[in-house]
C-alpha cells in the first residue's frame, strides 16, 4: 500500500511532526484537531521545523489541509491526548468513516492496541506506529502488534515508516510496549536521586549526557515529554505489568500537582 492520503488526528507536538514527516515524503495529509488554534499552532511549528531542516517549506506545507473533521483517507494517525475512552471513541467513527480498507494506527506511547482494535470491526488492520519527539529528528518508529493485527498490516506499516526515512522497530503489544519500558523507569530514577538529594538536576543529567553520550539528561528528557505524561506512562507500567519497581516517584507525581509539567508549562525540573 502507498498510502497517498493520510489522516492525522491531533495537531500537537507529536501529530503536527507526524503531520510534517509525512507530506516531505510527498502525500497529501489532512489534519484535524478538534481544539481551537491547535492545527495553527501546529502548522506554525511545522514551518519552523521545516525551515530549519533547509526543506522547502510552501511545497511542503501545501500537501496539508487543515480539515473539521475526519475525512476517507487511506491512513489514520491519531496522536490526540493519552486517554483510552478518547482513543476508543475516535477510532469508533474512524471504523464508521474511514474506507473498510485502510488502516487505522495509533501513535499511543502506552495504550493497549489490543483494546483499541477490539472497538472497531477491523481489528486486523489496528496497528500502533509510535514516532519519537522530535518526530522530524529522530529516526525510530516502534511498530507495535495487536494480538488482532494482521501480517500484512504490520508489514505495509513497516514499508511505510522506511519510506518517510525511519527505523522501523517491530514489537508485541505489552504495557509500554519497549520504549517506555526502558525509558520511564530511567527517568523515574533520576527523579528518585534528585528527591533523596543524591545529586542536583544538573549533575543527574550531566552524567547522563557525558557518561553514557545520551543527547539529553533524563530530567531534561521529562521536561521535554511532559512530567504529566511521564506520570501516566509510569501508571500504565504499573497497573499492567503488577510490579512495584513501576510505581512513579513520588517527586514526579508532586510536580505535577503543582502545575510543573515541564517545557509546556514554563518550569519542570528545570525554568524555561
Ligand atoms: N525540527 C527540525 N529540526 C530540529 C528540531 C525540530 N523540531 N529540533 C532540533 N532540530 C535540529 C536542529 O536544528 C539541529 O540541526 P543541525 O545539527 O543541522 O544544526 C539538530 O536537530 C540538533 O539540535 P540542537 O543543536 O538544537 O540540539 P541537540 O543537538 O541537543 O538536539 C534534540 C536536540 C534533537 C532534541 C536532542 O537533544 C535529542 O535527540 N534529545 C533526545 C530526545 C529523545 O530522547 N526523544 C525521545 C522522547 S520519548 C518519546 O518521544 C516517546 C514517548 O513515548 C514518551
Amino acid at each position: 500500500m502507498k498510502f497517498e492520503h493520510v489522516l492525522v488526528v491531533g495537531a500537537g507536538q507529536m501529530g503536527g511532526g507526524i503531520a510534517q514527516v509525512i507530506a516531505a515524503s510527498g502525500r497529501r495529509v489532512s489534519l484535524h484537531d478538534p481544539y481551537p488554534g491547535a492545527v495553527e499552532r501546529g502548522l506554525e511549528a511545522m514551518r519552523k521545523s521545516l525551515t530549519k531542516l533547509g526543506a522547502d517549506v510552501e511545497e511542503t506545507l501545501a500537501r496539508v489541509e487543515r480539515v473539521d473533521d475526519l475525512v476517507e483517507a487511506d491512513l489514520l494517525i491519531e496522536a490526540i491526548v493519552e486517554d483510552q475512552s478518547e482513543k476508543e471513541a475516535l477510532f469508533r467513527r474512524a471504523d464508521d468513516l474511514l474506507p473498510e480498507t485502510a488502516i487505522l494506527a495509533s501513535n499511543t506511547s502506552s495504550i493497549p492496541i489490543t483494546s483499541i482494535a477490539a472497538v472497531t470491526r477491523r481489528p486486523e488492520r489496528v496497528i500502533g506506529m509510535h514516532f519519537f519527539n522530535p518526530v522530524p529528528v529522530l529516526r525510530l518508529v516502534e511498530v507495535i502488534r495487536a494480538v488482532q493485527t494482521s501480517d500484512d498490516t504490520a508489514a505495509a506499516i513497516v514499508q511505510l515508516a522506511r519510506d518517510l526515512g525511519k527505523e522501523p522497530a517491530e514489537v508485541r503489544d505489552f504495557p509500554g510496549f519497549v520504549s517506555n519500558r526502558i525509558l520511564m523507569p530511567f527517568i523515574n530514577e533520576a527523579a528518585y536521586a534528585l528527591m533523596e538529594g543524591v545529586a542536583e538536576p544538573e549533575a543527574i543529567d550531566t552524567i547522563a549526557k557525558l557518561g553514557f553520550a545520551h543527547p539529553m539528561g533524563p530530567l531534561a528528557l521529562a521536561d521535554l515529554i511532559g512530567l504529566d505524561t511521564c506520570v501516566a506512562i509510569m501508571e500504565v507500567l504499573h497497573n499492567g505489568l503488577g510490579n512495584p519497581k513501576y510505581a512513579p516517584c513520588p517527586l514526579l507525581r508532586q510536580y505535577v500537582q503543582a502545575g510543573r509539567l515541564g517545557r509546556k508549562s514554563g518550569r519542570g525540573f528545570y525554568a524555561y
